[in-house]
């Protein structure tokens, strides 16, 4: 056979390859970077941090290199008081998200006012930085954009840190890593669908919402209830304390494990959290035996459930 059918067999192949590949891979990119992001999405984007999988930042997915959400009160350096304001608080050395780093992702119009009034091209992860998602004009519209305000009002990551309250503290970009290790997303989804979906669990979100968010945790197959605005239907951090130390407690018949070792070795107060007595008083209870079901410990304020439970409170 003459050698010419390869070649022209070759060339065919790489186009088609090529050709499918540019459909599939870049094609999709230039969509994705004409989407301009949504105010949830910079909120996102900001309280979740860099990366909430796998990380050279955090191999084992313990909620390391993450900023803290804090609800400022007080102006940090006049002291005077303000209307409260979410603020995300990038200690020295913790990893930017993908808006800062590349804030091409966010659309033209937010990456200019981001760049030009919210000067986020002056953050150095090196020194730390705090950000705010502000609102300016753009040509005549109003957009919410980032504003990074270490820089534009010398809002330094210690000033902002001493002056907050622990109350006024969420860990909630940790607890996104704890939904992501813990797999929550096998069987819960974060995703209300267009359908009548949305009369219950809120509606749907927009392309604009997830610039830069890695993973989404979409999830994919629902066992139990879309979480999207979980924070919006049900509130209650004692719910939640109990649903999650043991969702018998309050769902007699749920699938959902117990995802009490997430409270570690302490409570609150520093005493040692006994599982084995609980679990006996527990097992006593559901057997008839006491009236009431063992109270659930306190959480400590370093613990993995707070985080999960800023992250699940927070999604509102
Ligand atoms: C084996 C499947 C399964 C896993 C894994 C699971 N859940 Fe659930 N979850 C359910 C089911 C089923 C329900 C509904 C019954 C109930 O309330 O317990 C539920 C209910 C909930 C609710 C209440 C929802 C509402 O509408 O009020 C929250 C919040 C929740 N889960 C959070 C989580 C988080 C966070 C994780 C991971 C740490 C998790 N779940 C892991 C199955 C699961």
């Amino acid at each position: 056979m003459a050698f010419r059918e390869y070649k022209i067999g070759t060339r065919m192949f790489g186009i088609a390859l090529g050709g499918s590949m540019i459909i599939t891979l870049y094609m999709p990119s230039l969509d994705i970077y004409s989407v301009g992001v949504t105010e949830t999405g910079l909120v996102k984007g900001l309280s979740y941090g860099n990366n909430s999988g796998f990380s050279y930042a955090d191999p084992f997915l313990q909620g390391k290199g993450k900023p803290l959400t804090i609800t400022v009160k007080k102006d940090p350096v006049t002291g005077a008081d303000i209307d409260p304001v979410d603020a995300y608080v990038y200690k020295p050395g913790i990893p930017f998200p993908s808006a800062i780093r590349n804030p091409g992702i966010l659309g033209a119009e937010v990456a200019a006012l981001s760049a030009e009034d919210g000067r986020v091209g002056d953050a150095s992860e090196a020194e730390g930085a705090v950000f705010l998602v502000s609102r300016g004009d753009y040509e005549g519209e109003t957009f919410s954009y980032i504003e990074n305000v270490s820089a534009t009002r010398k809002w330094t990551t210690e000033k902002v840190l001493t002056e907050a309250a622990d109350s006024d503290t969420y860990h909630v970009g940790s607890g996104k890593t704890m939904f992501v290790r813990e797999g929550c997303w096998w069987c819960h989804t974060l995703l209300p669908e267009q359908t009548q979906d949305w009369q219950y669990f809120g509606l749907p979100p927009r392309l604009g919402d997830f610039n830069g968010e890695s993973p989404t945790a979409f999830g994919s197959d629902r066992k139990g209830p879309d979480l999207l605005h979980v924070g919006s239907r049900n509130s209650s951090k004692e719910w939640m304390m109990m649903h999650f130390f043991n969702p018998r407690l309050v769902q007699p018949h749920s699938i959902m494990p117990r995802f009490d070792y997430l409270w570690g070795e302490v409570d609150e107060n520093g005493n040692e959290i006994d599982y084995d007595q609980w679990r006996s008083d527990y097992n006593a209870y559901v057997a008839g035996e006491n009236i009431y079901p063992p109270v659930v410990p306190d959480y400590a304020p370093n613990s993995e459930i707070r985080y999960l439970m800023d992250y699940v409170l927070s999604l509102k």
